[in-house]
């Protein structure tokens, strides 16, 4: 564990500027008020698993939970016996009544604007659930989701949960190495996908990195890929007309066309299959990669009950959705964001959402506020880079659109700023719409800090107070409470229904990663944090060797391990260095080998071109959000006697020291090692 960091290092200055009490916010429809806020968290803390099973009667369930909870530390099980899915939960329940509404409202970059009924999603679910069981999946078999953020992602997620086949989405923007590492992991027998996806006027091929990828991995079995270049050429056709699947393959695997595979399907055919599996409560609905603090990412492992008992409470509580709200969760479907409040808990409550695909300032700066103006969009939920990045083009772009339709505006994934709060609480909530900052994490499943909107003060740059239900404290490195005022680490004391339950294939990492810093099951996020005099919470970042750019989260060892790939290095440490924008941008120093070394010494053009090779070659490694941003080459890393790299030494240096561009030869770092101590942090 490494010290807690302070607010002062942080890219982000988190400082005590003011509070906004709920009645100077404009919040006519908030459900919690905050005089039964306080009734709220004390029931809570006096009895969680009333409180949760309290949450969890509010999904459908086809067979009741027996027990609560089993708590044996690091393994969790909640509504045991219980029999559920979660697609039911988020489609066919709303059938009764929200049939004809809007489920997902979707725009592509090029304008086009499409909407699907509750109804409509429902039927796509079916077909393709359908689809899947007629080539033979069965609850238990693993899915891979490598799409673009098309109206058919969101399909494809529900399809798995239908019928309880496990799916792990893939963030479009990896690429084939790192996408192959994760089927393979997660052994997967199918991998949905699509030929590619708009971004900034460019067309983003997705089918070649698949292509690539699936020759690798040797347990998928069939590829469904859908054509958006040829949907578009066949729109208007009809049925009938629809050519006969004629599969191909991609390597050993057969390749199918999506919506010629969908059209296999007879209206019998769906009748008899595709309807919702009832499930396990336990059972795992996704595994979803993250970073960690080795080069191998941890696939995490999510419940179906418990989960979905988390994401719909809390969806409910922090956005306080109601029907005629339009959300929009700018998040994409490959990280956790997307699938708690983009998918399952959004569509668990019954929500209308956008869905937008393409670049937020693309054809023009302001797209993303034209699209609200446009939408009457109600709710927006962002994070703070998208912020600090929008801050940059001025308040006349915000201010120039009519965005009265706004009631409630939320943060995820980093610190924010206070001046970042203010601005977007100014400029695009016009001071009256509240704004919630949301801490939590791909493991915790769901929101675990945040205002609830019209029940609490805010204060810009705190996430604030727990939710109900989470036993959230700030402790020192022997566990105990820090005292108001202090920093500590961001501990959770007790189990809670959408927590991880375990990594996949990996249950012993699972115990060591989160539940062997502190005694007694207590569950360690990895952050540090302080409370503030009135128990305000203030996340600080990470503790560990896990970089967060522009929300994303990247372990440093999975860049070191793409890099020293490369034929020329021989070592590399990856750090982050504070980023006005972006939170975290990335420095990588490296030494040569000695055939290397001898070739850019000394030659400037040389190492220039040296260094874009590199970021090429981790772009072509993981993909370009894990493309580092400085390159620094040394002729040996500064490191401890027992041969350990003084990371701390490289943080600092990488924050104050030279940018890349301006070296032009081989730094000599060694000599600084000698300064420090001899243990490392
Ligand atoms: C890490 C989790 C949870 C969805 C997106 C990221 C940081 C997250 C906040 C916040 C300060 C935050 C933490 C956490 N983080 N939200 N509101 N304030 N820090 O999910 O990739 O699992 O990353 O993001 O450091 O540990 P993730």
């Amino acid at each position: 564990m490494s010290p807690i960091p302070s607010s002062e290092n942080l890219s982000v200055t988190l400082r005590e500027t003011r509070s906004f009490s709920p009645s100077e916010d404009f919040v006519s429809k908030a459900t919690i008020k905050a005089t039964g806020y306080g009734q709220l968290i004390q029931a809570a803390t006096a009895d969680p698993e009333a409180y949760w099973a309290n949450a969890a009667e509010e999904l459908t369930w086809f067979k009741p939970w027996d027990k609560i909870l089993n708590w044996n530390p690091p393994q969790s099980e909640w509504f045991i016996g219980g029999k559920i899915n979660a697609s039911f939960n988020c489609l066919d329940r709303h059938l009764t009544t929200r049939a004809r509404k809007a489920a997902l409202v979707w725009e592509g970059e090029p304008g086009e604007v499409i909407t699907w009924t509750y109804s409509e999603l429902h039927f796509q679910v079916e077909l393709l659930t359908t689809a899947l069981r007629k080539l033979g999946l069965k609850p238990g078999d693993r899915v891979a989701i490598y799409m673009p953020m098309i109206l058919e992602a969101t399909v494809a997620m529900l399809a798995c949960a239908r019928g309880g086949f496990t799916h792990t989405v893939i963030f479009g923007g990896f690429n084939a190495e790192a996408l192959k590492d994760r089927i393979n992991d997660a052994q997967a027998r199918v991998v949905l996908t699509g030929d590619g996806g708009y971004r900034k006027g460019s067309w983003i091929d997705l089918r070649t990195q698949t292509d690539k990828a699936v020759a690798a991995c040797p347990t998928v079995e069939h590829v469904i890929s859908i054509q958006r270049k040829l949907a578009g050429q066949l729109r208007g056709a009809t049925v009938q007309d629809s050519p006969e699947p004629t599969p191909g393959r991609v390597a050993h695997a057969l390749l199918h066309d999506w919506h010629a595979l969908l059209h296999t399907v007879t209206p019998s055919d769906r009748r008899a299959m595709g309807g919702p599996e009832p499930l396990d409560s336990e059972h795992p609905l996704f595994i979803l990669y993250t970073s960690g603090t080795t080069g191998k990412p941890k696939g995490i492992v999510h419940s179906t009950g418990g989960y979905l008992t988390g994401v719909l409470r809390t969806t409910q509580q922090v956005f306080d959705l109601k029907d005629e709200d339009l959300y929009w969760c700018t998040a994409d479907i490959g990280w956790i964001t997307g699938h708690s409040y983009l998918v399952y808990g959004p569509l668990a409550a019954g929500a209308s959402l956008f869905i937008y695909e393409g670049a937020p300032n693309h054809p023009t700066p302001d797209r993303i506020w034209a699209m609200i103006e446009r939408h009457r969009i109600s709710v927006l939920y962002t994070a703070p880079t998208a912020i600090r990045s929008f801050m940059r083009l001025g308040i006349e772009l915000p201010r120039s659109r009519d965005m009265s339709s706004l009631r409630l505006l939320g943060t995820v994934g980093e610190p924010i700023n206070p001046e970042a709060w203010m601005w977007y609480r100014e400029n695009v909530g016009s001071g009256r719409c509240p704004i919630v900052d949301t801490y939590w994490q791909t493991e915790t499943g769901a929101i675990v800090i945040s205002p609830i909107p019209g029940a609490l003060a805010t204060k810009p740059g705190s996430a604030t107070r727990p939710l109900p239900g989470y036993d959230v404290d700030v402790v020192d490195k022997q566990g105990n409470p820090v005292p108001a005022g202090s920093g500590g680490y961001l501990v959770i004391r007790k189990p809670w229904p959408s927590m991880a339950r375990t990594i996949h294939g990996d249950p012993e990492r699972f115990k060591k990663a989160y539940f062997s810093d502190f005694e007694n099951g207590v569950y360690f996020t990895g952050d540090g944090a302080r409370k503030d005099n009135d128990g305000y919470i203030w996340c600080l970042g990470r503790v560990d060797d896990v970089l967060n750019v522009s929300g994303h989260r990247l372990g440093t060892m999975e860049i070191e391990s793409a890099l020293v790939a490369h034929p020329k290095v021989a070592e590399a440490a990856v750090v982050g260095r504070p980023d006005e924008i972006k939170g975290q941008a990335i420095v990588a120093f490296i030494t040569l080998k000695a055939v290397a070394a001898n070739e850019v010494s000394g030659n400037p053009g040389a190492l220039a071109a040296l260094k874009k090779e590199l970021q090429q070659h981790v772009t072509h490694e993981i993909g370009a959000l894990a493309r580092p941003d400085d390159l620094r080459f040394a002729d040996a890393l500064p490191k401890t006697r027992s041969g350990k790299i003084l990371r701390r030494l490289l943080r600092e240096l990488a924050a104050g020291g030279q940018i890349s561009g301006d070296v032009t030869t081989l730094e000599d770092l060694t000599v600084l090692a000698t300064l420090q101590k001899d243990e490392e942090e």
